[in-house]
């Protein structure tokens, strides 16, 4: 598996994966790919995305943050979750101008756990963020320090 610069054409392939497995479903995703302070990478496989993460730029606190992290289902608990985080770290390393890596994880389905296996810590919660979907789940905040 091959991780590599999103391009704007990708926008359709993540768009689809997030409707057909249905993952944020809702989000603008041509929005996010454009952003000026977001960057986006996709996980290739055999010439085909299965899967993508992303990193925005808070220039005012100093952090990056994770925009989502998604890999096929069928696909999970094989590394490729992992191969990534360690991609935007090393990404994030050679900015060389940012804090810490931020990522927000879903805690029902132990994503925090998931962080934590790749050297993140828990920093923070918030039990609102996720409400208009599962009132019981709560977004866990996870930290990497890069300095
Ligand atoms: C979170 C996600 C990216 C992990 O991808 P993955 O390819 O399964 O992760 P890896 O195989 O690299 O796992 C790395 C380690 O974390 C553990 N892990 C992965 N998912 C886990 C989970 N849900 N709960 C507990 N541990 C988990 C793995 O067992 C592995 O541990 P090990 O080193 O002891 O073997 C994937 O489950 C996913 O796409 N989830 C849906 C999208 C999502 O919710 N993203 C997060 C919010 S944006």
């Amino acid at each position: 598996m091959q991780i590599r610069k999103a391009v704007a054409k990708d926008f359709k392939t993540i768009k689809a994966l997030s409707r057909k497995y249905d993952f944020e479903r809702n989000r603008d995703w041509k929005g996010v790919m454009k952003a000026k302070d977001n960057e986006m990478f996709v996980l290739v496989e055999d010439k085909r995305i299965v899967g993508f993460t992303g990193l925005v730029r808070n220039d005012w606190n100093e952090t990056l943050q994770v925009l989502d992290i998604f890999v096929e289902p069928g696909l999970r608990k094989q590394g490729a979750g992992r191969k990534m985080v360690e991609f935007l770290k090393k990404r994030a390393h050679a900015m060389n101008k940012y804090r810490c890596l931020i990522a927000e994880a879903p805690a029902l389905d132990g994503t925090d756990r998931f962080y934590r296996k790749c050297g993140f810590r828990r920093c923070g919660y918030n039990d609102r963020y996720y409400s208009n979907t599962n009132p019981m789940d709560i977004a866990v905040w996870m930290s990497y320090d890069l300095r």
